[in-house]
């Protein structure tokens, strides 16, 4: 299937998913990278990779305006699934219903444990010695969809938000595109509102 990374930033996710998806065997295809910035610093890596990018610009628009522009750019390159890396935005009920069961977001902490903004310091603050982060089918409800993957990193004695952001960051470049190959295989099945992931990999 042919899949869109959304972004708003760094890119770092896109990059690693970009990375995988060379892979002959990998089983997506990365069709187009799209950014609610112009300045997205993943922008220029999707371009030298030679993947097709776009920006539809959230400024000054309504949600549902934006959305239709962004509807539009994925139905132009084909794209079937799509992947939220560090997307800011918050997507709405008609969007989101529109690519159930075929839209992932990868966040940096165990879900259901800190949801939104500042996961580290959250983490940190709240003094959980296993921190990480979760791939999850996108559900209108922000960070609350069906689990498909998580990876655990210890929380060590001197971290800082930044310390241990790298090393969820690390494990999020792992997971995200094991997910993703396990979304575009069909091997995702809900059950009960939960995410089954096919034993036979
Ligand atoms: C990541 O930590 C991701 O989990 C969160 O936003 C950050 C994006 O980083 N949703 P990058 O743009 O992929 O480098």
């Amino acid at each position: 299937p042919r899949v869109a990374i959304l972004i708003s930033g760094r890119g770092s996710n896109m990059g690693a998913l970009l990375e995988a998806a060379e892979r002959p065997a990998y089983p997506a295809t990365i069709a187009l990278v799209l950014s609610n910035k112009a300045e997205a610093a993943g922008l220029q890596r999707a371009a030298a990779a030679g993947i097709p990018t776009a920006v539809v610009s959230s400024k000054g628009r309504t949600r549902p305006e934006f959305e239709a522009e962004v509807n539009a750019a994925l139905a132009q390159h084909r794209i079937e699934i799509v992947a939220l890396a560090g997307f800011m935005r918050v997507l709405t009920e008609e969007f989101v219903g529109h690519w159930q069961g075929r839209m992932l977001n990868i966040h940096p902490s165990l879900l259901p444990s800190f949801p939104g903004l500042d996961t580290h310091a959250r983490a940190l603050e709240a003094g959980v010695r296993l921190h990480g982060c979760t791939v999850h089918l996108v559900t209108p409800g922000v960070d609350e969809g069906p689990i498909v993957a998580q990876a655990a990193v210890p929380v060590l004695e001197g971290d800082t938000e930044a310390s241990l952001g790298d090393r969820v960051l690390a494990q999020e470049h792992r997971l995200y595109p094991a997910a993703l190959a396990w979304l575009a295989a069909g091997k995702i099945r809900l059950e009960r509102g939960r995410a089954v992931v096919a034993a036979n990999l």
